[in-house]
C-alpha cells in the first residue's frame, strides 16, 4: 500500500474485457443517460491511518462489499457528475471541474467524509477519460457523463462516522437526459413533501436527498411531468429547485430570477456559469427567494416570460408548464423562450469548444 502523497500516483490495470470499435460504437449510437459504462473505473482508498491511498484505474466491474458496511445502513454517500466533450479536432475537454472538486470537499464535510484535494479529483477524471477515451462520442450534444463518488466502506454497524472510506469514479456515453431532447418540459410542484430543511443535507450532493426525492418524483410521472419542484421546508412558499436541476425564471425585461443558495438548494456549476454569461450581456440576475405566487402571478400578467431548469445532466432544458393538485401555470405546448434557447446555445458553443472561453472555464483532459 502507498500512503498519502501529494499528489497522488495513479496505476492502470488495463481490462481484458473491453468492449471491442463494434460494440463500443454500437453504443455511442444511441446512449441514452445512465445506461452504459466504460471499460474502466477509478479507486482511491482512504483509511483513518493511512489517508488517501491506492489510487488506481482498474477494469469496470462490482464493487465487493461486506453487508455491514456502513453506507448501506447510514448512506455516507456523496456524489458529483460533470462531463467530458469532444471538440472537433478530436480532443476531449471537461468544464469547471475545480468546482465540482469544490464541492464534492463541502459535501464531505457535512457528511463527516475526508476531502479529496482538488488537484486529486481533476487528476482522477483525466486518468480514467485518457483510459476510456474512445468512449466520449463525437455526435453533437453528445458528451461522456463522469460520476465520481464517495462512500463509507468500514464495516461497522455503531453510528458513527467510517474509518474507512472509498472513491470512485465511473463514466457513461450520455445523449439527452431527457426523451425527447431538448422540448420544453412539464414539471410537478410537490405539496406533500419537502427536499431539505435548514440545518440540513440539501446543499449537499448526497444520495439521501435523491431517494427523498424518489416518491415526489414518481407523482411527477404520475401527473405527466418530468420532474419534481420543491418549496421551502419551513413555510411551503418559496421555490427551491427540482429533483435534480436548478430554476431560473426569466422576466420580460430580460432579466433572470433564480432562488438563492441558502443551504437548502445544490449550489450548481451550470447556475453559476448561467449567470455569469446573462450577467456578460448586460441581463440583471437577481438571486433572492421567489414565491411560487409571484411565478403564478407574473405568468398571469406577462411579467414573467420564460422558465428554464438547469444542470449538468440537463444542460439548460425549458420548462412549458408547472402543474400542481390545484392549478397550472404556463402552457405544456409553449415553445422554448428566446433567452433561454441563447443562453443554452453559448454554453454548450463553449463547452464543445465552438466559442472563445473567456472565462477560463475548460481544461483539457486528453
Ligand atoms: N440541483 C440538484 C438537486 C442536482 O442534482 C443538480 C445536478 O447536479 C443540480 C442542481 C445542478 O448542478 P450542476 O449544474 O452543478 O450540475
Ligand atoms: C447532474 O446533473 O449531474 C445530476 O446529478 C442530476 C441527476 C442525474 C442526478
Amino acid at each position: 500500500m502507498t500512503a498519502t502523497k501529494f499528489p497522488l500516483a495513479f496505476t492502470t490495470t488495463p481490462s481484458q474485457r473491453a468492449r471491442d470499435d463494434a460494440e463500443r460504437e454500437a453504443i455511442l449510437a444511441d446512449p441514452g443517460f445512465g445506461k452504459h459504462f466504460t471499460d474502466h473505473m477509478v479507486q482511491i482508498t482512504w483509511d483513518i491511518e493511512h489517508g488517501w491511498h491506492d489510487a488506481e484505474v482498474v477494469p469496470y466491474g462490482p464493487i465487493p462489499m461486506d453487508p455491514a458496511a456502513s453506507v448501506l445502513h447510514y448512506a455516507q454517500e456523496i456524489f458529483e457528475g460533470l462531463k467530458a466533450y469532444r471538440h472537433a479536432d478530436g480532443s476531449v475537454w471537461t468544464f469547471r471541474p475545480e468546482r465540482n472538486a469544490l464541492r464534492l470537499q463541502r459535501s464531505a464535510q457535512r457528511l463527516n467524509l475526508p476531502e479529496l484535494s482538488t488537484e486529486d479529483f481533476v487528476e482522477s477524471i483525466r486518468q480514467l477519460v485518457a483510459v476510456d477515451a474512445a468512449w466520449v462520442p463525437s455526435a453533437p450534444e453528445t458528451s461522456l457523463y463522469l460520476r465520481p463518488f464517495m462512500y463509507a466502506s468500514e464495516s461497522f454497524l455503531g453510528v458513527r462516522s467510517a474509518q474507512k472510506v472509498d472513491y470512485r469514479v465511473i463514466a457513461s456515453p450520455a445523449g439527452a437526459y431527457f426523451h425527447g431532447g431538448i422540448k420544453p418540459v412539464s414539471i410537478w410542484l410537490s405539496t406533500d413533501y419537502t427536499r431539505a430543511g435548514r440545518g440540513g443535507m440539501g446543499a449537499a450532493k448526497t444520495g439521501g436527498n435523491y431517494a427523498a426525492s424518489l416518491l415526489p418524483q414518481a407523482e411527477a410521472y404520475e401527473h405527466g411531468c418530468q420532474q419534481v419542484l420543491f418549496l421551502d421546508s419551513v413555510e411551503g412558499k418559496y421555490i427551491e429547485e427540482l429533483g435534480g436541476m436548478n430554476l431560473f425564471l426569466v422576466r420580460h425585461d430580460g432579466a433572470l430570477i433564480t432562488p438563492s443558495t441558502s443551504g437548502t438548494i445544490l449550489e450548481g456549476i451550470t447556475r453559476d456559469s448561467i449567470i455569469q454569461l446573462a450577467r456578460d450581456h448586460g441581463h440583471a440576475v437577481e438571486e433572492r427567494p421567489v414565491t411560487i405566487d409571484e411565478w403564478r402571478e407574473g405568468v398571469a400578467s406577462g411579467e414573467i416570460t420564460e422558465v428554464f431548469a438547469c444542470g449538468t445532466a440537463a444542460v439548460i432544458t425549458p420548462v412549458a408548464v408547472l402543474k400542481t393538485p390545484d392549478f397550472e401555470i404556463g402552457d405544456a405546448s409553449a415553445p422554448a423562450g428566446a433567452l433561454t434557447m441563447s443562453l443554452r446555445e453559448e454554453l454548450t458553443d463553449i463547452q464543445y469548444g465552438r466559442r472563445p472561453d473567456h472565462h477560463d472555464w475548460m481544461t483539457r483532459l486528453v
